[in-house]
C-alpha cells in the first residue's frame, strides 16, 4: 500500500527521491518522508500531508548527497502524522528504514526490544525494523538485516541505509513488490518501476527473501539464509509519456479518454477476424486443461471482481463451462473445496492485491490450475500462477480503475470466444463476436464526446447524498461497477442492484431525492428494465439512463438518458461503463474530491 524508492549513484539524491514518490503517490499518499546520507550522517526529514508539502520543505534545507530512501504512506498502523511517517530510525540513528507491509509479530517484538532497552518514538509495526537490525549489527549490515527479516512474520519491501556502511543500500521482500533498477553508476530500488523508468530501464524483480545488496557499481542478490542468486535482467516497456497525464485535469480522466486505445492494445494480434476466434499465447499450453476443466473459478477483488462476473456471463454463455466468482478475501479464509481438476483465474490490474495473491497460493496448493489476468508485467500475481494473460493496458495510475476494466472485459471476452470455438460456439458466430469486438474502440470514441451532456447531468447529481444503479443480465455488473466508481471518488453512497431486486428491498428508498442510474440499452432484458424503470417513476424517483441510440421511448419516460451505439449483449458493458465513469468523475470533480487520490485509498491493496 505504500511507495518505497531507494537510490545510490552519482546525482543529487533528494530531487530523484521526491520525483520517485510523486511517480508512486497513488500507492498511499497520507505522509512522506526521505532519510540521506551526507556527511556520514543520517539525515530524515518526514511530514504529513502530500509529497509536495515535503517537497517545498525540502526546497529550504540545501542537503547534498547522493545516496538515499524515500517513503508514501498508506497508514495502516497509527495514524497519519509526523512521527509515523517512515523511514523510521535506530536509537543512535545510524540506520534508516522504510517498509511497505505488515509486521503481523510487532507487539511481540516490540516488547521484547523495549525490555532490551530500545526507545520507541512511533506507533507503527515498521519502526522495530530499525531497532532489530540495530540489535543484530555486529560489523555487518548484511548480516543483520537477514537476522532481523527471519524474526518478521508478515509482508514486507524494506529498504535500509546506514552510516555503518554509507555507500550501500539493502533492499529485501517477502510479499511486497519491490524491482531494482540498474543505471550506469546508479542503482534504484522501488516499489514500481514507474519510480525508475526515467533513469533506466533494466530491472530485475525480487522473489520472495530475496536481498538486494547496491552501490553505485551495481548490485548483488543474495537469499535471505544468504546464498548468491543470478538474476534476469529484464527491461520496462512503457514509456514515461504513459505515466504523466498528457494536458489532462487528473489521471482518471486520461485514462477514461484512452480506453479505445488500450482495448485495441488489449486485442493487438490476439483477435482472428477470418477465423472468428483468438490467440492468447500466454494460455496456449493449457487451453486443454482450462477447457476441460470441471469448473472454472475466478477470483478478485474490487473492480477486478466485476469484471470477473461479466466473465461469467461471458465464458458460460459462450463455452458452456461452468464459472463461479469469488471475492478473494473470502475465499482465502472458507476453506474452498478446490480440485485438481478445477482451473482458477485471478483478476488483477497490479497483480500485487494481498488478498488475490493468498487465493491464488491456496488454488496451487490444492492442486488447480492457477491462471493470472494482470495489467502489471512481472507482477506478483503474473510471475506465480501457471499461465497467464497480460492486458497490455498500459500504467493505471488513478485510483479508480477505469481503463483495467474495459481491458479485463475484453480480455475475458477473447478467453470465452477461445474456449466457445473449442466446443460449440459455430465460427460464424465466432466471426461475428470478433468483428464486434474490433468495432468498440471507435464506438468508445462517440461516447466520449458526449462528455458535456455527462457532466451537466452530473452537475445536478452533486446536492444528493446516495444513488442506485440498476441494470440486468451482463449489464448488473456494470450497475455495480458504475457504483463503486461514484462512491469511491465522489463519497456519494452509491449501491448497485440487479434491477429486479429492486422490488424486494431497495425500492423503498426510492422518492425524488434518489437518483436512480439506469442500464436500460436494447437487449434481450430491455423490456424487463423499462418495467423496472417504470416502477421508480411511479414513486417520484429522478431516473437517468444509459439507453441504445434512437430509442425515443424510452427517453421520453427518463429523466435524462444518454444514448450510445449498439453492440452485441455480451460486449455491452464495455460501451455501458464508459458513461458511468465519466458520470462519477465529473460529480467528483464539480464537488471539490481529489480524483487521483481519493481519501483512505490507496491503487494497490498489498495487506489484508
Ligand atoms: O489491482 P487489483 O485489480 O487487484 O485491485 C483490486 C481492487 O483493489 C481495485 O479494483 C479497487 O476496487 C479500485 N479502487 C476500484 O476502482
Amino acid at each position: 500500500m505504500c511507495g518505497i524508492v531507494g537510490y545510490v549513484g552519482k546525482q543529487k539524491v533528494l530531487p530523484i527521491l521526491i520525483n520517485g514518490l510523486k511517480r508512486m503517490e497513488y500507492r498511499g499518499y497520507d505522509s512522506a518522508g526521505v532519510a540521506v546520507i551526507a556527511k556520514n550522517k543520517l539525515w530524515v526529514k518526514k511530514r504529513k500531508g502530500k509529497i509536495r508539502d515535503l517537497e517545498m520543505d525540502l526546497n529550504e534545507e540545501g542537503i547534498s548527497s547522493t545516496i538515499g530512501l524515500g517513503h508514501t504512506r498508506w497508514a495502516t498502523h497509527g495514524a497519519p502524522s509526523q512521527l509515523n511517517a517512515h523511514p523510521h530510525v535506530d536509537c543512535q540513528k545510524k540506520i534508516a528504514v522504510v517498509h511497505n507491509g505488515i509486521i503481523e509479530n510487532y507487539v511481540q517484538l516490540k516488547s521484547r526490544l523495549q525490555s532490551e532497552g530500545h526507545h520507541f518514538n512511533s506507533e507503527t509495526d515498521s519502526e522495530i525494523l530499525a531497532h532489530l537490525i540495530e540489535m543484530f549489527y555486529k560489523g555487518d549490515m548484511g548480516f543483520a538485516i537477514r537476522e532481523a527479516l527471519q524474526l518478521i512474520e508478515g509482508t514486507f519491501g524494506v529498504l535500509v541505509i546506514s552510516t555503518h556502511e554509507p555507500e550501500k543500500i539493502f533492499g529485501a521482500r517477502r510479499g511486497s513488490p519491490m524491482v531494482v533498477g540498474i543505471g550506469e553508476g546508479e542503482t534504484l530500488i522501488a516499489s514500481d518501476g514507474a519510480a525508475l523508468v526515467e533513469h533506466t530501464r533494466n530491472v530485475i524483480h525480487l522473489e520472495d527473501d530475496e536481498m538486494a545488496i547496491a552501490d553505485a557499481q551495481g548490485i548483488q542478490v543474495k537469499t535471505l539464509q544468504d546464498k548468491k542468486v543470478i538474476k534476469a535482467v529484464e527491461k520496462i516497456s512503457y514509456d514515461l509519456s504513459r505515466i504523466q497525464k498528457g494536458g489532462y485535469d487528473h489521471f482518471m480522466l486520461k485514462e477514461i479518454f484512452e480506453q479505445p486505445e488500450t482495448i485495441h492494445d488489449s486485442m493487438r494480434g490476439r483477435l482472428l477476424l477470418e477465423a472468428g476466434n483468438a490467440k492468447l499465447g500466454g494460455l496456449e499450453g493449457c487451453l486443454d486443461r482450462l477447457r476441460h476443466s470441471y469448473r472454472l473459478i475466478i477470483t478478485a477483488c474490487g473492480t477486478s471482481w466485476h469484471a470477473g462476473l461479466i466473465g461469467e456471463y461471458l465464458i458460460e454463455k459462450l463455452a458452456q463451462i461452468p464459472v463461479e466468482v469469488e471475492y478473494a478475501s473470502e475465499f482465502r479464509y472458507r476453506n474452498p473445496v478446490i480440485t485438481r481438476v478445477d482451473t482458477v483465474l485471478a483478476i488483477t490490474q497490479s497483480g500485487e492485491t494481498a488478498d488475490t495473491l493468498a487465493a491464488v497460493r491456496e488454488a496451487r496448493q490444492k492442486g488447480a490450475l492457477a491462471l493470472g489476468m494482470c495489467n502489471v508485467v512481472g507482477s506478483t500475481i503474473a510471475r506465480e500462477t501457471d499461465a497467464g494473460v497480460y492486458l497490455h493496458a498500459g500504467p493505471e495510475i488513478g485510483v479508480a480503475s477505469t481503463k483495467a476494466f474495459t481491458s479485463q472485459v475484453i480480455t475475458l471476452a477473447l478467453i470465452a470466444l477461445v474456449l466457445g470455438r473449442m466446443g460449440t460456439l459455430s465460427s460464424e458466430d465466432g466471426q461475428t463476436l470478433s468483428q464486434e469486438l474490433s468495432l468498440l474502440p471507435e464506438k468508445i470514441r462517440s461516447i466520449l464526446k458526449q462528455k458535456d451532456l455527462i457532466k451537466s447531468i452530473a452537475e445536478k447529481i452533486i446536492p444528493h447524498q446516495n444513488a442506485l444503479y440498476l441494470g440486468r443480465g451482463f449489464n448488473y455488473p456494470v450497475a455495480l461497477e458504475g457504483a463503486l466508481k461514484m462512491k469511491e471518488i465522489s463519497y456519494i453512497h452509491a449501491e448497485g442492484y440487479p434491477a429486479a431486486e429492486m422490488k424486494h428491498g431497495p425500492i423503498a428508498l426510492i422518492d425524488e431525492n434518489m437518483p436512480v442510474i439506469f442500464i436500460a440499452v436494447k437487449d434481450p432484458v430491455y423490456d424487463k428494465v423499462v418495467n423496472n424503470i417504470e416502477e421508480v417513476k411511479a414513486r417520484g424517483g429522478w431516473v437517468i439512463a444509459i439507453v441504445s441510440e434512437g430509442d425515443e421511448e424510452i427517453s421520453r419516460l427518463c429523466d435524462h438518458t444518454i444514448p450510445i451505439p449498439h453492440t452485441l449483449q455480451p460486449l455491452s458493458p464495455i460501451l455501458t461503463v464508459i458513461p458511468l465513469q465519466l458520470l462519477a468523475y465529473y460529480t467528483a470533480v464539480m464537488k471539490g474530491c481529489n480524483v487521483d487520490q481519493p481519501r483512505n485509498l490507496a491503487k494497490s491493496v498489498t495487506v489484508e
